[in-house]
C-alpha cells in the first residue's frame, strides 16, 4: 500500500477502526512512490460518539488540586485521549498535505502517527478500566483550529511537534505525579509511557526545525515565526519546565533558555 493511501484512510475514516488502521505489513512495507497531489486542510469527519461537542456543552479541564477525585482524573484522561485522536488525524493530513517533503520526513511522521494511534488506544483502555468509553464525555476541536494556518513542513513541525508535543514534556510528568499522589498507579504509568515517547516526537520536530532553519536566524526565531496563531511559543511549555527532557529531545541550550523565558 502507498503511504498516502494509508494516510487517506486514517484521515478520511469516520470511525475508530479507520482512524486506528495500522499500516498493512508495518510502516516499512508502505511504499511512497506516488505521494499524490497536496491536500488542503479540511476538518476530518467525526460523527456519532466522536462528534465535536457544541461550545456550550463542553466541560472545563479539571484543576490540578482536584486530581484526588476519580471523576476528575477520568475527565483529564478523556481530554488527553482526544488530544491523541486529533494529533493522529492531523498527522495523517500532514502526510497528504506535504507530498514533496523529504522521504525521511514522511517516514518519520508515519512512525509518530502509529505511536499516536497506540497512545489513543492506551488512554481508551485506561478509561475502560475506570468504567468510561471514549465519547462518553464531550470533546473539543482545539488542535484542528490551526489547520488553515499550516502551509509547509516547517509550519507543521512548529505547530505540532514543538508546541503541543513539547508542552507534553512538562504536562505528562506533571499529571503523572498528580495521579501517583492520588494513588492511581496505572494512570501514572501511562503518563510515563507517553512522556518517553514524546521525547522522540519532539526530537523529530527539532531535527526538521534545524533542517529548515534559514541561515542567519536563531532556532528560536525560526520557531517563533512559524508557530500557528493559536499556538504561540509559550504554549510549548507547562507549569513545571523539564529542561533535561528538552535536551534529550535534541533542543540546544539557547533554544531551551528562550523557551524558559518566553511569555504569552
Ligand atoms: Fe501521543
Ligand atoms: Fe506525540
Amino acid at each position: 500500500m502507498e503511504l498516502h493511501e494509508w494516510a487517506g484512510r486514517v484521515f478520511g475514516g469516520d470511525c475508530l477502526e479507520e482512524k486506528l488502521l495500522a499500516p498493512p505489513g508495518g510502516i516499512k512495507a508502505l511504499s511512497d512512490l506516488t505521494p499524490g497531489p497536496a491536500v488542503t486542510w479540511r476538518r476530518p469527519p467525526r460523527s456519532g460518539r466522536l462528534a465535536i461537542a457544541p461550545k456550550g456543552q463542553r466541560i472545563k479541564f479539571p484543576r490540578p488540586t482536584a486530581m484526588d477525585q476519580q471523576e476528575m482524573r477520568v475527565r483529564s484522561l478523556h481530554v488527553f485521549a482526544n488530544h491523541e485522536l486529533m494529533a493522529l488525524e492531523m498527522m495523517a493530513w500532514a502526510l497528504l498535505a506535504f507530498p514533496e517533503a523529504d522521504a525521511s520526513f514522511r517516514q518519520g511522521l508515519a512512525q509518530v502517527l502509529v505511536d499516536e494511534q497506540r497512545h489513543f488506544r492506551l488512554y481508551c483502555e485506561r478509561l475502560s478500566d475506570m468504567g468510561v468509553t471514549f465519547g462518553d464525555l464531550p470533546v473539543n476541536d482545539h488542535f484542528w483550529r490551526a489547520g488553515p494556518d499550516i502551509s509547509n513542513p516547517l509550519d507543521w513541525v512548529c505547530f505540532m511537534h514543538l508546541t503541543f508535543e513539547q508542552s507534553n514534556l512538562d504536562h505528562a510528568p506533571f499529571y503523572g505525579r498528580l495521579f501517583q499522589e492520588a494513588g492511581d498507579e496505572a494512570s501514572a504509568a501511562l503518563m510515563q509511557t507517553i512522556f518517553e515517547d514524546e521525547i522522540h516526537h519532539v526530537r523529530f520536530g527539532a531535527r526538521w526545525l534545524k533542517h529548515y532553519q534559514p541561515e542567519g536566524q536563531s532556532l528560536f526565531q525560526t520557531f517563533s515565526q512559524h508557530c500557528a496563531e493559536i499556538n504561540p511559543p509559550a504554549r510549548g511549555k507547562g507549569l513545571e519546565f523539564q529542561e533535561e527532557a528538552r535536551r534529550a529531545a535534541g533542543l540546544d541550550d539557547d533554544f531551551i533558555q528562550a523557551m524558559r523565558e518566553c511569555r504569552g
